[in-house]
């Protein structure tokens, strides 16, 4: 018998994911829920140095490391699994072509609605109030549950509440989760920033794999989902 490639549920890792992926089993995961560098270059203009978030994280200059990590998620997900994938919209296309080239079934591209516009060019632009999600399939998985329509709406994150300058809210992760995995499964976010795709699978009671570069992210998410785990919030929360 050949032995889990996972001995606890919830597993995280620091370093680089393409490096880490690349020692993995294939089909070991059932679902990717994912956010990675959107190739923006995203420095926040709102707040000036030496403020924490007023940086770029790492791999943001281009979407170079979304092309590497694609075929390492379509080789690790179980036959009949989902993947899905956070993606700026003025780069969408893009990413929906990286989807694709890996061999994965772009199924929607689902409209994440923040509730609130976000800053950026005041005068020229209207306010940004949604980023993509990109939901792709591998093989043909059902939707678990509801079938919900393409456009999820979820209060961002208060800045005064954020572990990340890209934090996801823990509900909208949850949604992914519940709508294309069941109990005990195990979900995949290679680039897990702050940890919030973790939190969403200790909610929800599914398994959680995650890998963050930045030594100062790495050390929030292992610190916010150990606080989550001794809560024992298992099945707590659904969106
Ligand atoms: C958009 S953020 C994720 C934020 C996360 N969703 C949250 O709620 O906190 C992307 C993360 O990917 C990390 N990253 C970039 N390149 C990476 C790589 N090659 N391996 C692992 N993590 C990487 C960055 O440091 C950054 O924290």
């Amino acid at each position: 018998m050949t032995a889990p490639a996972f001995d606890t549920p919830l597993h995280i890792h620091h370093g680089d994911c393409i490096d880490y992926l690349a020692g993995l089993p294939g089909g070991c995961i059932d679902l990717v829920v994912t956010d990675p560098p959107y190739g923006i270059a995203y420095k926040t203009g709102h707040r000036t140095e030496p403020h924490r978030f007023a940086r770029e994280i790492e791999n943001d200059r281009d979407l170079s490391v979304v092309e590497a990590v694609v075929p390492h998620l379509y080789r690790l997900l179980k036959n009949d699994s989902a993947c899905f994938m956070f993606c700026a919209w003025k780069r969408q296309d893009e990413v929906a072509e990286i989807l694709a080239g890996g061999g994965f079934t772009v199924k929607n591209r689902i409209v994440w609605d923040k509730g609130t516009t976000t800053a950026g060019d005041l005068k020229g632009a209207f306010g940004y109030q949604y980023e993509v999600l990109m939901f792709a399939t591998k093989g043909a998985p059902a939707i678990r549950g509801k079938r919900w329509p393409d456009v999820w709406r979820h209060m961002r994150v208060s800045a005064d509440k954020l572990h990340h300058q890209n934090e996801k809210p823990v509900p909208l992760l949850e949604q992914a989760v519940l709508s294309m995995s069941d109990p005990g499964d195990t979900v995949l976010d290679p680039f897990m920033g702050s940890g919030s795709t973790g939190v969403a699978c200790l909610n929800c009671g599914r398994d959680f794999v995650g890998c963050e570069i930045d030594p100062g992210y790495f050390g929030v998410a292992r610190d916010r989902l150990d606080a989550e785990s001794a809560q024992g919030r298992m099945f707590a929360g659904c969106f």
